[in-house]
């Protein structure tokens, strides 16, 4: 009896049909393997030889923690305008909160510096423009990254915020300000010297003629009043910060443009103008916080 008849669409090749890859085929293995070597050592080399400066140093915080390290660092080194000078040597410390950079610093030229970052509430990008540094770093809270940058050049700096983090993000910008050593020696001694007068910082109660009190509404970027009122004169307003997030009180319109010193933490702003008749805005000056809604509106009358 004939065996079935097998039938199928497929012939089964002849013996023989294997033939060997052609040239082009062979090499390709090894060239994907060769690049993926290569890849993986320039990944690595990058770091050292690119000319990056990656942040190396980083440890848990917390934005309370970190705000309170920004605090004491902006305290002891401060310096006119808010700027803090810092001395070489010394690590830096910036805080990213919406809608600011906080605070200004002030560093010697072709100096190596740590800056250490750290986020107050969402995600920002830290990005200084020019200074030759290639810098964009994501500074997050409850994590603060040391990153080493020394800048040649005197002049001022400007950082913006490269990561979307709010209605305010365009107006999030910061500064670094780099000096000769000799203005930075200078500054440095001035600061050494014992503060000359009172600071008038612990006065409470006392309404005097004059005087305004503000508040910031705990972490919101709020004041607790909308509209202020005065006599013509001399006007003092105070501005009480409970918050972490630095600000001041300024007053401006009609001529006049006055700002208070930055505060956070229970700290107090003060200003002082002598008004006219008039209306007059009173805002935080921090970049971003008047947009944000900081602003109340002060009437003087005769
Ligand atoms: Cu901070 Cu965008």
């Amino acid at each position: 009896m004939a065996a079935p008849e097998v039938t199928s669409s497929v012939t089964p090749p002849a013996p023989g049909w294997a033939k060997p890859f052609p040239r082009a085929e062979r090499i390709f293995p090894w060239l994907v393997g060769g690049s993926v070597l290569l890849m993986t050592a320039f990944v690595i080399g990058w770091l050292y030889l690119g000319g990056q400066n990656v942040p190396t140093d980083s440890h848990a915080t917390t934005p309370a923690a970190f705000s309170a390290e920004v605090a004491t660092f902006a305290k002891r080194y401060g310096g006119p305008g808010g700027r803090v000078y810092v001395p070489p040597g010394t690590d830096a410390y910036m805080l990213a909160i919406r809608y600011s950079w906080y605070p200004e610093i002030v560093l010697q030229s072709g100096t190596r510096y740590r800056i250490w970052l750290s986020s107050g509430d969402a995600l920002h990008g830290f990005s200084l423009v020019g200074g030759g540094q290639n810098l964009n770093l994501e500074v997050e809270p409850n994590h603060a990254m040391g990153a080493w940058i020394t800048v040649g050049k005197p002049g001022r700096y400007l950082i913006v915020c490269n990561e979307y983090c709010g209605l305010g993000h365009q107006h999030m910008k910061g500064h670094i300000v780099v000096v000769s050593p000799e203005v930075m020696r200078t500054r440095l001694q001035a600061l050494a010297l014992p503060k000359a007068g009172g600071s008038s910082s612990s006065t409470s109660g006392g309404a005097a003629p004059g005087a305004l009190q503000l508040r910031v509404l705990g972490n919101t970027l709020a004041f607790d009043k909308k509209t202020l009122a005065a006599r013509a004169g001399k006007v003092t307003i105070t501005l009480v910060n409970p918050s972490p997030i630095p600000h001041d009180v300024a007053i401006k319109g009609s001529g006049v443009d006055v700002k208070g010193a930055i505060v956070t933490a229970g700290g107090r702003s003060t200003v002082t103008a002598v008004l006219k008749p008039g209306t007059y805005v009173v805002y935080c000056s921090v970049p971003g916080h008047a947009e944000a809604g900081m602003r109340a509106t002060l009437t003087v009358k005769q």
